[in-house]
């Protein structure tokens, strides 16, 4: 119920109007009404229309407000529509309409300023308290690719992998059995002055050293301590060796061991294998060989070569001259393989009667280098994004 008196309630003959100039004077006062409401601060005009009961469901003042005024029912001019104009004398008529009409779009005009004006004060509000800059471009995370010796190792492992090897790993720390000995290479074999790498330090009494892998070669001898023949795996991983750095070498680099072991696998099956693997790497149109070699857990041994990537093989430099990369051999040293030496078989018993196998170990950052044409194995560890960008 309202409160307030409210004369559009009544008809202007109850009101006691009866000439123009009254009229005019009544629309007059119901203005002044709604400019002294429409004045208010959000606040007042939330609490005048609870008093005027009107406020209903709407607690938005703006709306509140408006409802009030213009609402369809019960809204003022809806009331001064219903109580003053159609029941008007004919007399009075035309002035009623042409005033209510006035009043009207005076009414719309200033609500949807205020409306306007409330919008801006609650966004000032808003955004003083959250100060999000929506126009301000977001925060742009770059996603990173593989480092090429990361892409090199899975393009390796995948041409394994399609062909039947799966891939195992292994500790990168090791103790000098599996590093060594259970690779037929015994203390004082001279073929550990190559292998020079770095001893952890242990307490007194430790049972025995431990030293971080100079090749992967260890994980042939713990896969077949767990696994029966047939055996087919690569093993891709750090090694450590005690080189000085320069641009063939690092302290730290990168192999990828493989090993194949069955109870009819052929020096054939050995070749034909890693040939096919090379061409896959480095293209077709490439050839291998492979020469006499030694490696103690192998007999015989061989070093896998390739014709010269750079070159083409010819030993001629596109220039002109001898090529740099080979030489002028036309050949490119890619690396050590061989048939597994039976001794080795009885470190882990296999019996060398009843099979036979190969193994071979990859250089990564040589092969990448060589793919890349990359003429400093340190660039790989630099971490420089201007070399690293160039392999995405
Ligand atoms: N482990 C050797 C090295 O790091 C590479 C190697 C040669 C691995 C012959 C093999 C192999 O498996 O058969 O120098």
């Amino acid at each position: 119920m309202p409160t307030v008196d409210n004369p559009t309630e009544k008809t202007l003959a109850e009101l006691g109007i009866r000439d123009r100039e009254a009229v005019i004077e009544e629309f007059a006062k119901i203005r002044e009404r709604f400019d002294f409401q429409i004045g208010l601060p959000a606040d007042e005009i939330r609490k005048l229309m609870l008093q005027e009961a009107w406020l209903g469901s709407e607690s938005e003042p703006a709306t509140s407000l408006r409802n009030f005024w213009v609402g369809r029912k019960r809204g003022v001019l809806a009331l001064i529509n219903d109580n003053w104009l159609k029941p008007a004398q004919p007399v009075l008529k035309p002035v009623v309409g042409a005033e209510l009409n006035r009043l009207k779009t005076y009414i719309e005009t200033r609500l949807e300023k205020k409306r306007l004006s409330l919008v801006e004060d609650q966004e000032k509000k808003s955004s003083a308290k959250d100060r999000v800059d929506l126009s301000l471009p977001g925060v742009i995370r770059p996603v990173g690719t593989h480092h090429l010796i990361r892409q090199v190792f899975q393009e390796i492992e995948d041409i394994f992998v399609s062909i039947g090897f799966s891939v195992v790993e292994g500790p990168e720390i090791e103790t000098p059995y599996y590093n060594f000995e259970a690779l037929n290479i015994p203390e004082f074999h001279p073929v550990r002055d190559d292998m020079d790498t770095f001893y952890l330090e242990l307490p007194k009494g430790a049972p025995t050293p431990l030293l971080l892998r100079t090749h992967t070669s260890p994980v042939q001898i713990r896969t077949m301590e767990k696994r029966q023949p047939p055996v087919r795996v690569i093993v891709p991983g750090k090694v450590y060796r005690r080189d000085n750095p320069d641009a063939t070498h690092s302290f730290m680099f990168h192999q990828i061991e493989g090993l194949a072991v069955d109870a009819d696998i052929t020096f054939c099956d050995f070749t034909g294998t890693i040939d096919y693997f090379v061409k896959q790497f480095f293209g077709e149109s490439v050839k291998t060989r492979f020469r006499p070699s030694y490696f103690p857990f192998t007999e015989p041994s061989v070093e896998f070569d390739v014709s010269c990537v750079f070159c083409g093989g010819s030993g001629t430099a596109k220039s002109g001259g001898t090529c740099g990369k080979c030489k002028g051999s036309g050949w490119i040293e890619l690396f050590g393989a061989g048939m597994v030496d039976p001794a080795v078989y009885g470190f882990v018993n296999y019996d060398p009667k009843k099979v036979s196998g190969f193994a071979f170990g990859i250089g990564i950052d040589r092969l990448a280098m060589l793919k890349y044409g990359i003429d400093d194995i340190q660039a790989f560890f630099q971490n420089d994004v201007r070399f690293l960008r160039q392999f995405p």
